[in-house]
Parts: structure tokens; C-alpha cells; sequence
């Protein structure tokens, strides 16, 4: 008998992904772009569901970057329309899974239409409890930092707060999703070793996996070998351990 994946030890919160590797898996394949992006969101179903089930509360996976907008337009437009099915289709799946959709970014980039797409999924699975799935859309760091410190500026040119008192913590509380715990782990596929603007604020102390494996080759078994990677590292935060015997 097949052995069920699942994961004998405990898992991360928060896991974070950076799906790359959609236009090399088609292109090995002679094939176009769009039937990368599309067996991507086949990754995104098994991996989603995955992540319900192994108990990982947060689960953010970065869609459309602020700077995918440079992309050929038939390209966003494939992009848009596969968004779109998977807010129509995979919607009760998402609710059979307990799973809570939400957005991420400047979403009044995206087009009227996904807006609304996205704010009833967000309004159907609000009552999801085992999964925080969080779709980053028209999303970049910079922009999410840039914007936090808008929100800033304007509540200092009110009175609201004095530039003296600022924290991280109100930095924190003025991102796009206050409630979003920081990631412990980023995995990114397709080989590349960078962030690309993805959750810069959040990643400070986040642990990375960068796997070669393509985006639309990844499932399940693959996110099982990355929350193994995860679970051998020791996270200090700064910090030295207790047990270190330099400590005295
Ligand atoms: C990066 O691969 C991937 C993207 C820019 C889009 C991610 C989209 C999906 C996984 C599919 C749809 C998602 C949902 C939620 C329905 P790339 O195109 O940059 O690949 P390359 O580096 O090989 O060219």
C-alpha cells in the first residue's frame, strides 16, 4: 500500500511560497507559457490541501508580483483569467478543507471583476479555521513597506503620533494584513536563490528552502521535504542557545 504523506513532527505556522518555474516547466515541453501557469494552479490545489491537512495555519503564496505587470499582456491576461477560474471553482473545496482566502497587495491594481471575485471567496471561507491562505496579488515588499509608511506620514501630519515614538510593532500593524504572522519558512522553486520582493518586512527571520524542483512539478511530497528542512534548522533569532557551554 502507498504510504500517506504526512509529516511525523511538528510543522512551521506560517510557510510561505514563492512559486516559480511555470514558463521553464512549458518551455521543456514545447509547449506555451500559459499551460505552465496553468498546471501551477494544479501545484496550488494539492499543496493548499496539503497544508490544511498537515495543520499549517498560514499558507501565502506570491501569484502576481507588483512587477508581473511588465509582462506581455496576453501573459497577464492568462494569469487573470486562471485566477479567476480558481476563485470560481475552487471555492467549496477551499470551504471542504477549512481553508480562509484572503489577498495580499495593492488589489486595486486587479481588475474590477477579480476584486469582486475575491471579496466574495473572502466573504464564503471567512469562517475557515484551519488554514490562512493568502494569495499575494499585485504584491511587492517595497510597495507594502511604501504604503505602511504613507499611513505613517499621515498619521503624524494629524497629530496622531509623534515621529519619536515609532516602533517596528506600528510599522508592522500598517502592513497590508496586520494579522499575518511573520513566515518561519519561504520555500521558492525553479532554482533561483532570491526573495524578489517578496515579503521583505516579514522574512527577517524567516528560514529559506530554495528547491530546484518547477513550480508546476511541485506537490505535496515536495512541501513534506521542505517542512523536513525546516524542522533540522535551530532558529536563534540573534540570540545564542541556553545550552551553549560558552554561555556562563
Ligand atoms: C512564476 O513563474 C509564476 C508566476 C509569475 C505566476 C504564478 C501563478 C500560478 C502558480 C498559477 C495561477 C495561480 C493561482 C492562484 C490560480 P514564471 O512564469 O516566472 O516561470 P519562469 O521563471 O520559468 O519563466
Amino acid at each position: 500500500m502507498a504510504q500517506r504523506l504526512t509529516p511525523d513532527f511538528p510543522v512551521p505556522a506560517h510557510v510561505a511560497v514563492i512559486m516559480d518555474g511555470n514558463g521553464r516547466w512549458a518551455g521543456r515541453s514545447g509547449l506555451l507559457r500559459a499551460r505552465g501557469h496553468e498546471e501551477g494552479a494544479a501545484a496550488v490545489r494539492d499543496v493548499t490541501e496539503a497544508a490544511a491537512e498537515w495543520g499549517i495555519r498560514h499558507l501565502t503564496l506570491y501569484a502576481f508580483s507588483a512587477e508581473n505587470w511588465q509582462r506581455p499582456a496576453a501573459e497577464i491576461g492568462v494569469l487573470m483569467k486562471l485566477l479567476r477560474r480558481y476563485l470560481r471553482e475552487e471555492r467549496r473545496t477551499l470551504l471542504e478543507h477549512g481553508v480562509r482566502l484572503r489577498a495580499l497587495g495593492r488589489l486595486a491594481d486587479l481588475p474590477a471583476d477579480v476584486r469582486e471575485l475575491l471579496a466574495e471567496s473572502e466573504q464564503a471561507t471567512a469562517g475557515g479555521e484551519r488554514c490562512t491562505l493568502r494569495l499575494g496579488l499585485s504584491y511587492g515588499g517595497r510597495q507594502e513597506i511604501c504604503d505602511a509608511v504613507v499611513r505613517i506620514a499621515e498619521d503624524v501630519a494629524a497629530g496622531r503620533l509623534s515621529p519619536g515614538e515609532l516602533t517596528p510593532g506600528m510599522i508592522a500593524a500598517r502592513l497590508y494584513d496586520p494579522g499575518m504572522p511573520d513566515p518561519d519558512l519561504i520555500i521558492r522553486t525553479g532554482g533561483e536563490v532570491r526573495l524578489s520582493n517578496f515579503l521583505l518586512w516579514q522574512s527577517s527571520y524567516a528560514e529559506m528552502h530554495f528547491t530546484p524542483v518547477l513550480w508546476p512539478d511541485f506537490r505535496r511530497g515536495h512541501l513534506l521535504e521542505a517542512l523536513q528542512d525546516y524542522h533540522r534548522r535551530v532558529r536563534r533569532f540573534g540570540r545564542v542557545p541556553e545550552s551553549d557551554p560558552a554561555v556562563r
